[in-house]
């Protein structure tokens, strides 16, 4: 499937969730079947090297990092709001543009040295993902790559990831 056609399977609603924000909704690519295989299959091409677990940021994440983490013979670890996991967990606060958020893991999630690609449907600012690494890290995960099927260019998040050193890969901006 062309990009412009995986593009187009993704709709905006004007002033969603407040009056100004063109919010990019893919809940429309993923009612087709051809535009979820075609995620999919680009992003298991995109990955780079072995990975151990797909780690997957709540809500619309949590689809993505599965789907990808079975043709990837990894594991699936949940970044979730915190207060939502039941065992113990770690978390990381991070900014919000008004007010703060916060993220959390199982503290046992992982095992030193694990190799964890982290995954999302969006990067806007890059706050969220920024966390999601600032928490797998402390957790003791090797995270090199972070990958988004929407990238908004203009909010600057994969920039500021890639400033990080990581590697960056968005299907579609
Ligand atoms: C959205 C999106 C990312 C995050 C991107 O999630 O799915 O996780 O915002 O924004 P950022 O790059 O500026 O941090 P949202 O908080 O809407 O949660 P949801 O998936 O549970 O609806
Ligand atoms: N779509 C989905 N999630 C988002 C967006 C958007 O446009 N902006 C920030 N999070």
């Amino acid at each position: 499937m062309a990009n412009d056609d995986l593009k187009a399977l993704i709709r905006t609603i004007p002033d969603f969730p407040k009056p100004g924000i063109q919010f990019r909704d893919i809940t429309t690519l993923l009612l087709s079947p051809a535009g979820l295989a075609a995620c999919i299959e680009r992003m298991v091409a995109a990955t780079d090297g072995p990975v151990d677990l797909v780690a997957g940021i709540e809500a619309r994440g949590f689809l993505f990092a599965a789907a990808l983490a079975v043709p990837l013979e990894a594991g699936v670890l949940l970044i979730r709001k915190d207060g939502k996991l039941p065992g113990a967990t770690i978390a990381e606060d991070y900014a919000l543009e008004y007010g703060q958020d916060r993220i959390a893991m199982h503290a046992d999630a992982l095992a030193p040295g694990a190799r964890v690609l982290l995954v999302d449907d969006l990067i806007a600012t890059g706050g969220t993902a920024r966390a999601a690494i600032r928490l797998l890290r402390k957790a003791g995960a090797v995270v090199t790559q972070a990958q988004f099927l929407v990238d908004l260019p203009d909010l600057g998040g994969a920039a500021a990831l890639r400033g990080d050193g990581l590697r960056v890969d968005a299907l579609v901006a």
